[in-house]
């Protein structure tokens, strides 16, 4: 006895593995269920339960040919359009990072680093460097109802899926969009500043696989020699953006760079006495995140 609609999705599942668009059966089966359930407008505990069916036949075609775009290695994130961060369903495609799911780990210490701050008894001023789409940035304001949130990006594609984010998801009234380099556009002195920037060294970014290399935006990730020559710049502009005495400073990096981030941070910032440091892994267990809080 055949199973109509799970043999089609055996068979995609085979192929997107024979091109190593998935790392594992699991993922590739995943993967089909979802373009199967986007091209017959189905959520996929209905694709699961429709297994023994035959597919539906005004889904075929367009199945095929999002499929056809995921063995082309483009990301799962970009033909879906969507992808979930810290609770929410995020919009992106060409022009913005997609989400990945460490940054979950930038967001909680954010949070904290907020609501432990001395002033969160009154709004708190937050930036998020390198939004992207927006993830950081909107992922923090909705958790925490008393922050201003200023967003900035170099990338106008970028701001563009953040702009759409915010109407979906908000909090509009408390987050600003701007362009520009790094701190350059911010004006209010800030008390938390979260940065996920490019950190990826030069050569390492040349074997990242094609998904990444020739789908999403280079200027998202490639962040020079050592991957950290971005930080630096950030670093040298934050001394004139951060409030007086009292702050927050958490940036996203690579495994084995927490050591040098955290002199980099502490030398732009004059190794204040009150500095404190702390790194928070992720749950691969690399240490993702830098935060410097001083004066807390
Ligand atoms: C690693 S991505 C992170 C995007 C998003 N925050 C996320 O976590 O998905 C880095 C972001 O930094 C932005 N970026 C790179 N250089 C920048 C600069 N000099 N000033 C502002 N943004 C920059 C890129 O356009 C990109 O959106």
């Amino acid at each position: 006895m055949t199973d109509p609609l799970r043999d089609l999705l055996r068979t995609a599942a085979d192929r997107l593995l024979e091109v190593a668009a998935a790392d594992d059966l699991d993922e590739a089966r995943l993967e089909v269920e979802l373009l199967y359930g986007r091209a017959a407008n189905l959520d996929r505990v209905h694709v699961l339960a429709a297994g023994g069916d035959p597919p539906t036949p005004e889904a075929i075609e367009p199945f095929e040919a999002l499929l056809e775009r995921r063995l082309a290695h483009e990301p799962l994130a970009y033909i879906l359009g969507e992808r979930e961060f810290y609770g929410l369903t995020f919009q992106v495609g060409e022009g913005a990072l997609v989400p990945r799911p460490e940054t979950e780990t930038l967001v909680g210490a954010g949070l904290a680093a907020i609501r432990e701050h001395p002033r969160s008894h009154r709004l708190v001023r937050v930036a998020d460097i390198g939004t992207g789409s927006g993830i950081v940035a909107l992922s923090v304001a909705r958790h925490a109802p008393a922050v201003k949130m200023f967003a900035v990006d170099a990338s106008t594609a970028a701001l563009q899926w953040a702009g759409k984010n915010m109407r979906r998801l908000g909090p509009i009234e408390r987050v600003v969009l701007l362009a520009g380099d790094l701190l350059e556009p911010l004006t209010e002195p800030l008390d938390v500043v979260l940065a996920n920037l490019p950190y990826v060294p030069t050569d390492e970014y040349e074997t990242l696989p094609d998904e990444i290399r020739a789908h999403e935006p280079e200027v998202a990730v490639d962040g020079g020699d050592d991957g950290l020559d971005i930080y630096r710049r950030f670093a040298e502009q934050l001394p004139a953006h951060v409030a007086n005495d009292t702050y927050a400073v958490l940036i996203e990096i690579g495994a084995g760079q927490a050591l040098f981030a955290e002199d980099i941070l502490l030398n732009a910032l004059g190794r204040p006495a009150t500095a404190e440091v702390r790194t928070h892994r992720d749950l691969r267990d690399i240490r993702r995140v830098v935060e410097v809080r001083v004066g807390y």
